[in-house]
């Protein structure tokens, strides 16, 4: 039986490289699309003509969760691997800087709420079987191990996201849910609105990182751990 996967935020980045990459492994993939106008996932869908589906996805909004579950629906009875993905960026400015309190609540809304929007909106595609819930969240997020003295909308998401996942994963990992929470290393991303050039990894190298964490199996299913490219576990 083929394997289904969703990817969230899969126009370009991170996204496009685990798109590609599930592709690259037989997986039929859902790609969630949030840039109609960016063409690269189009690309992508002359390769794999049979394999790959672009869905309309906002994660910032419930509709759109929904009316992308239900066009999924459409065309499969399951989902087996969920990767929660796309992110944005939460404005910058210290304390006592005036906030920007709008960007502080666009990344809330979609960095933390997004991925547990998207889990309810699938959830009953999520059938018995492999049960798969992946979350891209950040070291960002981690409280112990915060250095930083602005970014409050990022890193407040990141580190909001990860309770969510926990939430979620108290509740779902008895009905035979394994969940992955991760940190994908520094990528050449585009959430400083261009392609970033000094991080360490294309975005299809930090895709190749991550798809053995995400598909693999781990031996203790029962801890949620938060793990990074170089597989070292981070306190969150
Ligand atoms: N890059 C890094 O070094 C790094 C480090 C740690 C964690 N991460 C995490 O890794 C994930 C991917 O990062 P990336 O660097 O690949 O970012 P990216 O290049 O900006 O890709 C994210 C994609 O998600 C899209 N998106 C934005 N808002 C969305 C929404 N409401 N619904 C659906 N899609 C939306 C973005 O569109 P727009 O471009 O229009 O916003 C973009 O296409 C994010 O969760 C990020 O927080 C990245």
């Amino acid at each position: 039986m083929e394997t289904t996967a969703l990817v969230t935020g899969a126009d370009r980045g991170l996204g496009f490289g685990l798109t590609q990459g599930l592709l690259q492994r037989g997986y039929r993939v859902f790609a969630g699309q949030y840039m109609p106008d960016w063409t690269e996932l189009d690309g992508l869908a002359g390769e794999y003509p049979d394999t790959l589906h672009l869905v309309p996805l906002d994660v910032g909004q419930t509709d759109s969760c929904y009316a992308a579950a239900a066009t999924v629906a459409a065309m499969t009875d399951r989902i087996d691997v969920l990767i929660n993905n796309a992110g944005i960026t939460g404005g910058r400015g210290e304390i006592g800087e005036g906030l920007d309190y709008e960007a502080i609540q666009r990344a809330y809304n979609v960095n933390a709420l997004g991925p547990i929007r998207v889990v309810e909106a699938f959830l009953s595609l999520t059938k018995p079987g492999l049960r798969r819930l992946c979350f891209v969240s950040s070291e960002a997020g981690s409280i112990a191990n915060s250095y930083r003295t602005s970014g409050f909308g990022y890193y407040m998401s990141k580190a909001a996201v990860n309770m969510g996942v926990k939430i979620t994963f108290n509740r779902l990992r008895p009905d035979g849910y394994t969940f992955r929470l991760y940190h994908p290393g520094w990528v050449r991303g585009y959430m400083g609105g261009k392609k970033g050039t000094h991080a360490d990894l294309e975005p299809d190298v930090a895709a190749e990182y991550a798809l053995p964490f995400f598909l693999n199996e781990r031996e203790d299913e029962d801890r949620l751990v938060l793990i990074d490219n170089l597989g070292r576990e981070w306190p969150f």
